[in-house]
């Protein structure tokens, strides 16, 4: 096993970017990451998109954008899990490039959301068809759920869901990529228009077109590219029950318990180790959850801690500091390579007016669908 490092990264910004196609907005990410890492080949590549097919009528993803990056010929693999293609298409890079089977790869997320499909019917092809859609729930239903039975068993409340959409678009302000650069209130959350009872629109995260892309290599190569390597301490993944009505506990997200534990156990370093994380907060109710399944609080306290302003930038552990996806947007498979990229300028020291002070471990959690599958890296600078 070789250790691997992150040597360029690049984004596109997110948003509803109508004039441009999914190819595009892929090559552009892609020569973006290709010109921060400044390699002149790719050996191979991965790309996650969650349903370009419904979405945007195109299968075939990896061979269509390996084509309009230039680099044809080279072997390039599609991965899909859900709103976690991205995360999982990274830990696919990450083997290839451990195991030696090739140096140089790009690793890329996209998705073209606005551009007409019904995007609530084609999101909710990650939960269970034959149970859950059929019986009319969508995506926001699922995690209103979740919030219900968090704020039953544990007292949370409708103020400390709204704080972790004020905080995110706080955050969000100052990103020059996020779709929503603006800042929002308590009440603004609250008494935004009523989505799936208690999340309201201002506790989702939104439909978006973007694309991110990262560039990989083995660690003793990297200072050949580049003076801040990114080091890929860990990398995990795990799955849990598709539907909520099969789990013991719908408050738990098992798959980010298992994907979080195995990563603190690869990488040797516990969560209190952590100086700042990108976690997958599609609807402000999975932020909270995925902050206690990381174990970075206590089970049932994520919302007290995070009422307490433990996760905002100046916290004890700052969570979304790119505005999360609450903020900076979610087109799907684009997500998890969009929070890698947020902690490598983090830990890189380029995150201007978000920097968190001496950022040097970072994770990002990336969740698939209501949590049926959760991916897990940490990194630091070398
Ligand atoms: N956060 C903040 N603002 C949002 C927003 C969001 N999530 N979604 C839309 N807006 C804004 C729009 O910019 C627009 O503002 P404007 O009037 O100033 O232009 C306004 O709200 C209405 O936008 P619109 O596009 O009409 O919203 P919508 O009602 O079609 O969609 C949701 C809103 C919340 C239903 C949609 O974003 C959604 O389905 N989100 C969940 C996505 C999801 O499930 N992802 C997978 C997670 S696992």
């Amino acid at each position: 096993m070789r250790d691997v490092a992150i040597i360029g990264c690049g984004m596109t910004k997110f948003g509803e970017l109508w004039k441009k196609s999914i190819r595009d907005i892929f090559v552009e990410a892609g020569l973006k990451a290709i010109d921060d890492a400044g390699v002149e080949n790719i050996d191979s590549m991965y790309v996650g998109s969650m349903t370009s097919g419904l979405f945007v009528e195109q299968e075939h993803i990896s061979a269509i954008m390996a084509d309009y990056l230039g680099i044809a010929g080279i072997p390039a693999v599609r991965i899909e899990s859900a709103c976690a293609s991205g995360g999982l298409a990274l830990r696919q890079g990450f083997i290839e490039v451990t195991s030696g089977m090739n140096d140089i790869v790009l690793v890329g997320g996209v998705e073209k959301m606005t551009d007409g499909a019904d995007a609530t019917y084609a999101l909710a092809s990650a939960a269970d068809q034959e149970y859950e859609v059929y019986n009319g729930i969508t995506f926001p239903g699922l995690y209103a759920m979740i919030a219900r039975a968090h704020m039953h068993r544990y007292g949370t409340t409708r103020k400390q869901l709204a704080l972790v959409a004020v905080k995110n678009h706080k955050n969000g302000a100052s990103n020059p990529n996020a779709q929503f650069q603006r800042e929002t209130t308590i009440d603004g959350v609250i008494n935004a228009t009523m989505v799936a009872d208690p999340l309201t629109l201002m506790d989702c995260s939104p439909v978006s077109d973007g694309a991110a892309c990262v560039i990989l290599c083995p660690l003793d190569q990297a200072k050949k590219y580049t003076d801040t390597p990114v080091k890929i301490l860990a990398s995990c993944a795990a799955t849990d029950n598709i539907a909520l009505h099969q789990r013991d506990d719908v408050t738990i997200l098992k798959a980010v318990k298992l994907s979080g534990e195995s990563a603190f156990k690869q990488a040797g370093i516990s969560p209190g180790d952590i100086d700042v994380a990108e976690v997958h907060d599609c609807f402000t109710i999975a932020e909270i959850c995925a902050i206690e399944d990381l174990g970075f609080v206590a089970k049932g306290k994520g919302g007290e801690f995070t009422e307490k302003g433990e996760t905002a930038l100046d916290g004890k552990i700052p969570i979304n500091t790119s505005g999360g996806l609450k903020s900076k947007g979610h087109p799907v498979g684009a997500t998890g390579i969009a929070q890698v990229i947020e902690i490598v300028e983090q830990l890189r020291g380029n995150a201007g007016k978000r920097q968190v002070k001496n950022a040097k471990v970072g994770l990002t959690q990336n969740m698939g669908g209501s949590g049926a599958s959760s991916v897990v890296h940490i990194f630091r600078v070398v």
